[in-house]
């Protein structure tokens, strides 16, 4: 498909106080910006979580934005700097599950900066029409691409991960300094492993669903973790009665299942 042919489907949440006001702004002032933004007020940046982008992606979303207050005007004090931080962690997801972390944007723009808003929304919508269609520029088939963000947006909901990651936003309000290099650098040192983890196992039960019954072989050509990671999770689940052997072939149990934060 062709630049010009290709439509990109955008979702953007937008801070009630500010980035709403400014696009509603933009709109009486009869500001020209493209049509291709869906949008869901929230009450603050701060409010968004990975999963709902993981989810905005998985239902065919070709790129997301979230805007909100300038930093230090977060009706909430500290929602925009939270909002970062979990940026960079719906970033590091994205990454994992192979999208380009280029169809992800979060920005600020005040309630009385309507142009800023329609400069933001072309600007980021051109980005999106460049890299084309999700899975274009991932160079990765559409099914394929929603498995591993499914896998993501599982791994996103997980208590363990979610605790690592609310003790690490604790530690930066904390200290107060929410600078790019200091949120990577805590990010890789402290959330990182969980991320891989946890992605590598509910890739290797969705697979598993996917296209069983699969062998062990098939599982670690496609998933990119060692055998003896996916040996290791493929026993925790048949220990739950979730996973079947057969001759080396593994096939879930049923199509209902799944996986939970217990298993
Ligand atoms: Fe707008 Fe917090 S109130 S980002």
């Amino acid at each position: 498909m062709s630049q010009d042919l290709f439509k990109p489907k955008i979702l953007g949440f937008l801070c009630n106080w500010c980035c709403y006001t400014a696009a509603d702004s933009a709109g009486v002032a009869r500001y020209q910006y493209p049509p291709n933004i869906r949008v869901i007020r929230v009450m603050c940046s701060g409010r968004i979580d990975p999963v709902f982008i993981l989810e905005a992606f998985s239902c065919g979303a070709d790129g997301v934005f979230v805007g909100g207050c300038h930093l230090g005007e977060c009706h909430y004090q500290t929602g925009n700097y939270e909002a970062l931080v979990v940026a960079a962690l719906t970033r590091k997801l994205l990454e994992k599950a192979g999208l380009s972390t280029e169809r992800f944007l979060l920005e600020w723009a005040s309630a009385a900066e309507g142009p800023r808003f329609v400069e933001i929304i072309t600007n980021f919508t051109n980005k999106i029409k460049e890299l084309g269609p999700l899975g274009k520029t991932e160079k990765k088939d559409k099914d394929e691409l929603r498995l591993k963000i499914l896998a993501a947006k599982s791994a996103a909901k997980q208590m363990k991960l979610r605790t690592r990651f609310g003790n690490l936003a604790k530690e930066l309000r904390k200290e107060g300094d929410y600078s790019d290099k200091i949120i990577h650098d805590k990010l890789g040192q402290k959330v990182a492993g969980v991320i891989n983890t946890e992605i590598a196992r509910h890739e290797t039960f969705l697979r598993i669903q996917k296209d069983g019954p699969v062998s062990f072989n098939d599982l670690e050509k496609k998933i990119g973790a060692s055998l003896s990671e996916i040996e290791k999770y493929v026993s925790t689940f048949s220990k739950k009665g979730l996973i079947t052997e057969s001759d080396g072939q593994l096939s879930v149990t049923s199509n209902e299942q799944q996986v939970t934060s217990n298993q």
